[in-house]
């Protein structure tokens, strides 16, 4: 990883540890946990820390709530699902700071779990308010920050990167530490080939991924309705697909970019396309495919059968491989072939294999592969803005090595 120190670096023995995690986790209808993903990525840190003899304080955002009367964004529930998973006890406070933190964390010995109640309950949080990152610190008594939380490490809050001016040792936890090895030094310097896959819907959320990964990959392979775009910009026809015809310029470049820099980047040969898409029923109307022109009146909804033999080719010659944002619209059965083909291809590739977050992520836990390949960021918004090559503030105000 980068220079940055973790909880391996520090000696945290019996310390009151201040934990930034990233417990902001998804509930179904019903107010259950329907995806624990995050919960259980920040166990190993946690459990080091137990095991390390320290007091662990537990601090999450979950949601975007306004204020504290936004009760459906309570920690509460996590903080059940994460005693059941630790197997010990986490004692929860309905407050981040104030005087039931204070005596929570005033009678915390080694080998203690508490959980913080949502930080953005306040609004200083999201403002990174000195005051209340002192108070924060002030309050639970902290000694040492943790930042645990890769998903949120692109925000510059007081939980997030605000309590680190007020504590002398500042450290990345287990996670962060296995994000940035996978998306930053397994790509950085990669073993060759090195195929980046890039999907989803525009051009201009991931214009400058593609720029900055075009300086590392081998081959790029583009998907999703940013890959009509991409046919514009090569003058082909793309009917009634989505396209972003004031992005033509940014896809001539990255096209330009990648012959100058020797990067084989394909395009979809053939479309699977539709006449009608229901996003509220989760149907499309009979499928065709087309080849390099879409016909008026037709929409692209997934890469073709060609495409897909095509990908498969280059991603089964891979050494390491990166994939970010779907093929098609895989939210709908009959648009999920292409995205389905492309993570069983990446899974049984061989390949180190990183699935750079947000969309993607639910597309292969989707498509049943999850368990194949080697490593799946929690990072949505987070991972992408790394994988830029922008600094993350969250990590910024983490000690370095020296
Ligand atoms: C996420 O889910 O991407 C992170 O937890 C950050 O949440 P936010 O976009 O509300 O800041």
């Amino acid at each position: 990883m980068s220079n940055i120190k973790t909880i391996k670096d520090v000696d945290l023995k019996g310390k009151k540890v201040f934990v930034r995690v990233d417990f902001n986790v998804p509930f179904d209808a019903q107010g259950n946990i329907s995806d624990d993903t995050r919960i259980v990525a920040a166990l190993p840190t946690i459990q080091y820390l137990l095991d390390e003899g320290a007091m662990v304080v537990l601090t999450s955002h979950l949601g975007r709530p306004k204020s504290k009367a936004d009760t459906q964004f309570s920690l509460a529930p996590v903080a059940k699902a994460l005693a059941e998973k630790l197997g010990k006890n986490v004692t929860f406070v309905d407050d981040c700071i104030g005087e039931k933190v204070k005596e929570a964390c005033s009678k915390m010995k080694a080998g203690d779990v508490v959980l913080l109640e949502n930080s953005r309950f306040y609004s200083e949080e999201k403002k990174n308010d000195p005051e209340f990152a002192k108070k924060l610190v002030e309050d639970t008594g902290a000694e040492a920050y943790v930042n645990d939380a890769f998903g949120t490490a692109h925000r510059a809050h007081a939980t997030t990167a605000g309590v680190a001016a007020y504590l002398p040792i500042k450290v990345a936890g287990l996670l962060i530490e296995k994000e940035l090895e996978f998306l930053g030094s397994k790509t950085e310097n990669p073993v060759r080939p090195f195929t980046v896959i890039l999907g989803g819907s525009k051009v201009s959320d991931k214009i400058t991924v593609i720029d900055s990964l075009l300086d590392k990959c081998d081959a790029m392979l583009i998907g999703g309705a940013m890959a009509y775009t991409f046919a514009l910009a090569q003058g082909r026809t793309t009917g009634t697909s989505l396209v972003e015809p004031d992005k033509i310029d940014l896809a001539k470049q990255a096209l330009a970019k990648a012959e100058k820099k020797g990067v084989k980047f394909l395009l979809p040969v053939d479309n699977a396309v539709t006449q009608s898409i229901d996003f509220a029923a989760g149907k499309v109307g009979p499928l065709e495919v087309m080849g390099g022109n879409i016909e008026e009146g037709w929409a692209g909804v997934d890469i073709g059968p060609k495409t897909i033999e095509l990908y498969k080719e280059q991603i089964a010659k891979s050494k390491t491989i990166l994939w970010n944002g779907p093929m098609g619209i895989f939210e709908i059965k009959d648009c999920a072939k292409g995205t389905f083909a492309i993570a069983e291809a990446v899974a049984k590739s061989g390949a180190i294999s990183i699935i750079g977050g947000g969309d993607s992520v639910k597309a292969i836990k989707k498509s049943g592969f999850a368990k194949d390949v080697s490593f799946i960021s929690t990072g949505g918004g987070a991972s992408l803005e790394f994988l830029e090559g922008k600094e993350l503030p969250g990590v910024a105000v983490l000690d370095k090595k020296c």
